[in-house]
């Protein structure tokens, strides 16, 4: 029997609305507060496969139904009943889920938002850090639990952490295995903001719609570029990012450093310091 459910769209695991530019996807299991079974990591593959194309889908936030953002893999149906799947389909599952929460999602075309809205605990990790920005509700839970059951933070999740907690955040967690709170969670920076679990909805939408604002071309050089410059010395990253910037200027069909500069400098239109060239005859 094959386990490829790729393919197969979403809706059941995974639903998708779009309001005013923001696609909100979101993880559907709450009776089983979102942990991430085979079904979710199908239903996330098609949906970021379609979103990619849907010009009405500016920014992407992903977030939880329920009372939970994610419990992290669904220890029952992720890892013990593909234990008996044939190796290659249980690799080939891991990979795809490798490639929405983090590898694919940190690269990807369009400005991803975490919005946490309860339950966050292991794999959820991944997919936390894996977006560019995350805003919290004050009271979502947010923890490292696998110590609680006897193993380490891998997939990628104690390198996830690594990059954005520090050393004593990161190892205090990862080793007591205690909870958080979205307030902590923003004074560690592992979020942007906490906010009143009923402001969040509003609060990331005033963020999306600020991402909206800016050149979609160059907003994805820059984060590319962060990633990249992250892993390199300096000079190399001198390099890169000069080189990167002129191939985000040139490939920028829409010019829109001729036009931010030319709006400041001729028009006088906008103050690039306090917000966004026009963008509205691009
Ligand atoms: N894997 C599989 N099933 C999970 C799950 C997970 N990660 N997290 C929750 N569930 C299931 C429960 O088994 C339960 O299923 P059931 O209704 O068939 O019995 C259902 O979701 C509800 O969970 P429950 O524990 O009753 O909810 P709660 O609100 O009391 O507690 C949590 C919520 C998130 C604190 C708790 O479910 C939990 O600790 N989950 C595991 C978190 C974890 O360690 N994740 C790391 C995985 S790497």
């Amino acid at each position: 029997m094959s386990h490829d459910g790729a393919g197969k769209g979403w809706g059941e695991n995974v639903t998708l609305a779009i309001e005013d530019g923001v696609a909100w996807v979101t993880l559907n299991r709450p009776d089983k507060r979102n942990a991430i079974n085979p079904g979710i990591v199908y239903e996330m593959t098609a949906v970021m496969d379609a979103l990619e194309g849907m010009d009405e889908a500016e920014v992407i936030v992903i977030t939880g139904a329920g009372n939970a953002f994610s419990a992290g893999q669904d220890l029952k149906e992720y890892f013990r009943e593909t234990e008996a799947w044939p190796p290659h389909e249980r690799d080939k599952l891991f990979a795809m889920n490798a490639a929405w929460q983090w590898r694919r999602t940190m690269f990807y075309r369009k400005p991803t938002i975490a919005a946490v809205n309860g339950w966050c605990f292991g794999g959820a990790f991944q997919v936390l850090i894996g977006c560019d920005l995350a805003i919290a509700a004050e009271d979502a839970t947010f923890g490292l639990s696998e110590i609680n059951w006897g193993i380490i933070p891998a997939g990628i999740v104690t390198k996830s952490v690594s990059m954005v907690m520090s050393q004593r955040d990161a190892m205090y967690y990862i080793m007591t295995g205690e909870t958080f709170d979205g307030r902590q969670a923003a004074e560690m920076k592992l979020v942007n903001k906490a906010v009143p679990a009923d402001q969040l909805h509003a609060e990331v939408t005033k963020l999306a719609q600020t991402l909206k604002a800016k050149n979609q071309h160059v907003l994805r050089g820059a984060k590319t570029a962060y990633h990249h410059v992250r892993q390199m010395g300096w000079d190399q990253a001198l390099e890169y990012l000069m080189a990167k910037a002129d191939s985000t200027t040139f490939r920028d069909r829409t010019q829109g450093a001729a036009k931010g500069m030319s709006q400041f400098i001729d028009e006088k239109r906008y103050r690039p310091g306090l917000g966004a060239y026009d963008r509205s005859g691009d």
